[in-house]
């Protein structure tokens, strides 16, 4: 993959063109990659059938050369169709916090079951209980009040929506490589350059502006450039202004909502920003008047060794999105504001048939009650620092590793050719994902410069269990470094 491609004006047509076909895939593409993965007979049968049936435009074609076939699963393992093992770091992209069919939350979900399964948009005895909770646990000081939705793009919608119709302002303003969603209604803040394509014309409409995320790897004067906390500085002076569509700073307009931010970036690579990241986006939306909403759905409740990831900062939002992890295994979305943000509109404001289902929230109030407690919270650190401490052994032996971004359990590794230019190794971490499969461990690849891997294993993950992981990392680093000259 290069990033040095280079098109004249007359070419812009016919380049067009050519992106569909880039994006296109055909049957018979599908079917190599199977016939090459490291699967079983059963395995490779059941892809085969999958790819005849379903869309060629799932998720699965793009994070996987081919995607194992699961069947069953234990804690952190996950066996397919052949009972082929595998490591599970991807817990169902940070859903199954305890691990896969934690026994507590499975029987919680089957009594519910024969309880109560759904009763429309409508209160019941464990939605009341889990707004209670949810509302407890903002670590907010004014009182908060909650609303539930199915996903994470839904919460994110419904905060978009509430921050618009309480300030009346249009934008909404968040950073480059943040993923909110990929609906119709989140497409437009979510920074995949290569999905947007999908969603012509992108929503929610044009009131959305992006502004730099930093972090402590990448500096603008590198090769391959990132940004550090002076992005900030540069956006604030530019807020300073009157030329922007965003504010007036002279005359004191705002025309933003809000500004909408993951505190760490997960899809983008599992990117943790410094500290003060947080701490610059509430001075800026409290100079300007602007609402601060922070995306927790995927760095939340409990990954990051704190309930909520913006906690590392000391800072207070004035509203979160959570989804994911708190229906234990079930589709369930909440924000949680202030008060008076969600007591501004009237009745109906927001419906979904399946919002704050029944069984979702029951297994959300066991979810809450664990991953709010510090004893877990303590547990969550312990096995992270472990983690981490045997990825910097890993580090000081494998020159590919660039860097390590850790918080609690939330961890990513950014794989180079040169520790030096930081050129990312970007055929390298194809290599590494394809050799996980074939070694059994399960991981999605990111990163900016697609030169990353997303460890998300369960909170509860044991040392055993990361001891293995880490054996396996070793062995395949030792491989590419071998196969791609990295010295
Ligand atoms: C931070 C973040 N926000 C929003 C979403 C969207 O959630 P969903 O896929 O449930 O709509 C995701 C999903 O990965 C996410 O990671």
């Amino acid at each position: 993959m290069s990033t040095e491609k280079k098109f004249k004006h007359t070419d812009l047509r016919e380049w067009n063109h050519k992106q569909r076909q880039l994006l296109k895939t055909t049957s018979e593409k599908l079917i190599k990659r199977i016939d090459d993965a490291p699967f079983g007979q059963e395995a490779k049968l059941q892809a085969k059938k999958w790819a005849d049936n379903e869309s060629f435009g799932s998720v699965a074609w793009a994070l996987f050369s081919a995607t194992p076939i699961i069947e069953r699963s234990e804690g952190s393992l996950l066996f397919d169709v052949d009972g082929k093992e595998y490591i599970d770091l991807l817990s169902g992209f940070s859903v199954n916090q305890f691990g896969n069919c934690q026994k507590e939350l499975t029987k919680i979900i089957q009594d519910q079951a024969a309880k109560l399964t759904h009763y429309f948009d409508f209160p019941h005895a464990e939605r009341i209980k889990l707004g209670e909770k949810l509302n407890k646990n903002s670590r907010m000081s004014s009182k908060t009040k909650v609303a539930f939705g199915v996903t994470g793009s839904d919460a994110i919608e419904l905060a978009v929506r509430a921050a618009r119709y309480y300030t009346g302002n249009p934008y909404i303003l968040t950073a480059y490589g943040d993923y909110h969603g990929v609906t119709y209604g989140t497409m437009g803040l979510t920074s995949k350059g290569g999905m947007q394509p999908y969603f012509y014309p992108v929503t929610p409409d044009q009131h959305v502006g992006y502004f730099h995320f930093p972090h402590a790897y990448r500096t603008p004067q590198d090769a391959y450039p990132g940004w550090g906390l002076e992005a900030l500085k540069i956006f604030e002076r530019a807020l300073d202004g009157k030329e922007t569509p965003y504010t007036d700073g002279c005359f004191g307009v705002n025309n933003v909502a809000a500004i909408l931010v993951e505190p760490f970036q997960s899809s983008a690579g599992y990117y943790v920003p410094p500290k003060e990241y947080l701490q610059e986006i509430r001075r800026i939306c409290d100079k300007f008047g602007m609402l601060m909403i922070v995306d927790e759905i995927q760095a939340g409740l409990g990954r990051s060794g704190k309930l909520w990831a913006f906690e590392h900062s000391e800072i207070e939002p004035d509203m979160i999105c959570t989804s994911k992890a708190l229906g234990g295994g079930l589709p369930i979305g909440a924000v949680i504001a202030r008060e008076e943000i969600l007591t501004e509109w009237g009745p109906a404001a927001h419906v979904s048939t399946q919002a704050g289902n029944v069984i979702a929230c029951a297994a959300g109030n066991y979810v809450m009650d664990v991953v709010s407690s510090k004893e877990f919270l303590d547990q969550v650190n312990d096995i992270g620092s472990y983690f981490y401490s045997g990825l910097k052994n890993l580090q000081e032996k494998h020159p590919i590793i660039g860097y390590i971004d850790n918080m609690g359990i939330y961890t990513g590794i950014e794989l180079v050719k040169d520790r030096k230019t930081k050129e990312p190794a970007i055929d390298e971490t194809v290599y590494v994902r394809d050799a996980a499969v074939r070694e059994g461990v399960l991981f999605e690849k990111g990163g900016y410069y697609h030169n990353r891997l997303q460890c998300i294993p369960a909170l509860n993950i044991s040392k055993s269990m990361l001891d293995r992981v880490l054996d396996k990392f070793d062995k395949i680093f030792s491989e590419t470094e071998k196969k791609f000259g990295i010295k």
